[in-house]
């Protein structure tokens, strides 16, 4: 069983998404902390609700590397091995990206490489894209850059409103995210430079075709 640590900053919906996969075993895995840079997140209490361990590690005012430093800290005391961050509000320096290299995935309200930052169901509305979407990906040290294992797309309508719209990005958030953690602590991805590789039976699983 592997030990799941969660990053988040505010609403944890994407959190309580891996959560209600990890309850119903689907995720071989078990949540070994929730972290706030937060304190009135709303997902800190969704986490102490479940009876996770749940903290806040405040980081307004402080220097990257001392904030991160608590956080690799706070992760290794519980034996945390893959981390996921669920809408976490801050880029992570260097040191927390090498301390779990290729074991943090991030989730991002656009289908990568368009409209990376903050804002990305705005931007992908006011640049007037017909479709835009979300993507689950490996962090590296770059904001939004690391190598993509999942994506789904979602179609912009007309009247559609940066709430609308990303109500719509969220649902397909819920569903690729739990898949995506489930695949990397089963071990079925493989990194190539920027590619990321499925193994078959994970590709049988996501539909995709399986790699030659
Ligand atoms: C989600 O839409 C997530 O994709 C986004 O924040 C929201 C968090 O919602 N993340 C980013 O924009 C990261 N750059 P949640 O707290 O309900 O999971």
């Amino acid at each position: 069983m592997k030990n799941l640590g969660i990053l988040l900053s505010g609403r944890g919906s994407n959190f309580e998404a891996i959560a209600r996969a990890v309850a119903a075993g689907e995720i071989p895995a078990k949540i070994a902390l929730v972290v706030s840079n937060r304190a009135e997140a709303a997902g800190l209490e969704r986490a102490r609700a479940l009876g996770l361990p749940a903290l806040c590690i405040p980081s307004k005012g402080k220097p990257r590397e001392a904030f991160d430093r608590e956080v690799i800290e706070a992760l290794k005391t519980r034996g945390v091995e893959y981390v996921c961050l669920a809408g976490f509000m801050r880029v992570l320096g260097p040191d927390l990206v090498r301390e779990f290299p290729n074991r943090i995935l991030n989730i991002h309200p656009a289908l990568l490489p368009s409209f990376p930052g903050t804002d990305a169901q705005k931007q992908a509305l006011d640049y007037g894209v017909r479709f835009t979407g979300c993507t689950v990906h490996l962090v590296d040290e770059g904001v939004d850059t690391g190598p993509i294992i999942l994506q789904a797309a979602v179609p912009v309508f007309d009247d559609d409103t940066e709430e609308t719209l990303s109500a719509r990005i969220l649902e397909q958030e819920h569903r690729i995210y739990p898949e995506a953690v489930k695949l990397l602590v089963e071990g079925q991805i493989e990194v190539k430079g920027r590619r990321v590789r499925l193994n078959k039976g994970a590709a049988a699983a996501s539909g995709r075709s399986p790699a030659p």
